[in-house]
């Protein structure tokens, strides 16, 4: 089969968790559709060239106008910060390329529509960098519902809580400027937790949020990336226009409750997204940092025996395990990368339709939007109102 062969734009923390998942795919999922690192965009030219070397590309672009018209590209992937992804991804699809596409989608459900519309009169394969949902325990978590183990569903529960930017004097990287990342904790964490919610339990009616920005002001940095940068003492400061907490409670289409919470001010909590799901026949828990774990609860197990058991889904009956180790030689974060990346590539090449898609996004988007008209409000508000 002939490969897919990947225009990555980007080489930072998410261009190199991509550039990693490519490499990956040649050496375990071998069998099936052929992926390359042919080409590698960035800005600066010196440390594209770098970036390449170490990413294992052999050609490089620093315009992504001239990468996405390339012949020797299928796919563009991108990893550049939120507000690009529009421009791109609409260029590549003009192009004919198949685009994979970091989330959130875009900074607005009406961007993201935008988007989802394009591809889908394009016809090329579409998806958008939700990961979380390819750990093995949350693919499995979903065979569980579907296969009625948990039964109607009543309650979903889920939280993202990081601490790294609890310190004010921490500067006012690119995730804390609205016209960059479009959101706060809400587009960079809860982003996650709304998809994992609309996988499991399915989709979400109206919300009624509360948003907070607790430091409203930060050092401005010159030189940044995603997560970090270095503001000189007199640094003047900026004004911070996201939010550094968002919670909001749900009703789901199926009459299901939902409690969300994302924040990048809970000291202590490092990359802790969990996951609750209450049913009338059983319950689901999930912790990412143990992220070869799923706990299940079955009130069908016989009486006197009932317990929350903890399945390690570190087997080859578990999803993608057959690719990668024996039993018990766990898998983590960048593994999730490969599992999206591996489904993207496998898609594109049979010309089926990827999940999570571009549709998916621009939901995420509508209810991350949603969320925030709901804070301001101060009042329940339908998905989609916006
Ligand atoms: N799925 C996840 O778990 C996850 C985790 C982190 C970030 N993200 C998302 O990935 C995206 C990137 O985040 P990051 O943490 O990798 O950011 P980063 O700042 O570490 O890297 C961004 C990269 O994009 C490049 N870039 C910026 N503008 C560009 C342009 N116009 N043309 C070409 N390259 C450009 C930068 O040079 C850099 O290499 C964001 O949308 C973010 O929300 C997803």
């Amino acid at each position: 089969m002939k490969p897919i062969r990947f225009g990555l734009v980007g080489y930072k923390f998410m261009g190199k968790a991509h550039a990693n998942a490519l490499s990956r795919l040649p050496m375990f999922f071998e069998t099936d559709v052929p992926v390359e690192r042919a080409v590698l965009c960035g800005r600066d030219a010196q440390w594209l060239e770098q970036a390449a070397a170490t990413l294992g590309f052999s050609k490089t672009e620093t315009d992504w106008r001239k990468l996405v018209e390339r012949e020797d590209v299928d796919a563009i992937d991108i990893t550049a910060p939120s507000n690009a992804h529009k421009e791109i991804a609409l260029a590549a699809i003009k192009a004919g390329k198949h685009v994979f596409c970091e989330k959130p989608l875009a900074l607005t459900a009406a961007d993201a529509r935008e988007m989802e519309s394009a591809a889908m009169e394009a016809g090329v394969a579409n998806q958008v960098g939700f990961n979380y949902r390819f750990a093995p325990a949350l693919v499995l978590a979903k065979r569980l519902i579907d296969d009625g183990k948990i039964g109607r569903i009543f309650h979903f529960r889920g939280s993202f809580l990081q601490d790294w930017i609890i310190d004010p004097e921490f500067p006012k990287v690119w995730r804390l400027d609205k016209s960059v990342c479009g959101s706060g904790a809400l587009g960079d964490l809860g982003a996650h937790v709304i998809d994992a919610a609309r996988y499991l339990v399915g989709e979400i009616e109206e919300v009624s949020g509360a948003q907070t920005t607790f430091v409203k002001e930060r050092p401005v940095v010159e030189r940044m990336t995603g997560l970090s940068g270095k503001a000189s003492a007199d640094a003047p400061r900026a004004k911070v226009d996201v939010d550094d907490a968002s919670a909001f409670i749900a009703r789901f289409e199926s009459g299901a409750m939902g409690l969300f919470e994302a924040t990048r001010f809970a000291q202590g909590h490092k990359n802790d997204m969990r996951l609750e799901i209450n049913g009338e026949k059983g319950s689901l828990r999930f912790e990412f940092e143990r992220m070869n774990e799923l706990w299940y609860f079955s009130a069908e197990d016989e009486p006197g025996e009932q317990g929350w058991r903890m399945i390690q889904v570190s087997e080859g009956i578990h999803p993608y395990w057959d690719r990668w180790w024996p039993a018990g030689h766990v898998i983590g974060f960048p593994e999730t990368f490969a599992h999206e990346l591996y489904e993207f590539a496998q898609r594109a090449a049979q010309g089926q339709a990827c999940s999570p898609s571009f549709a998916d996004g621009a939901r995420v988007a509508e209810i991350m939007d949603a969320v925030e008209l709901s804070a301001r409000r101060r009042a329940w508000v339908a998905v989609g109102e916006v």
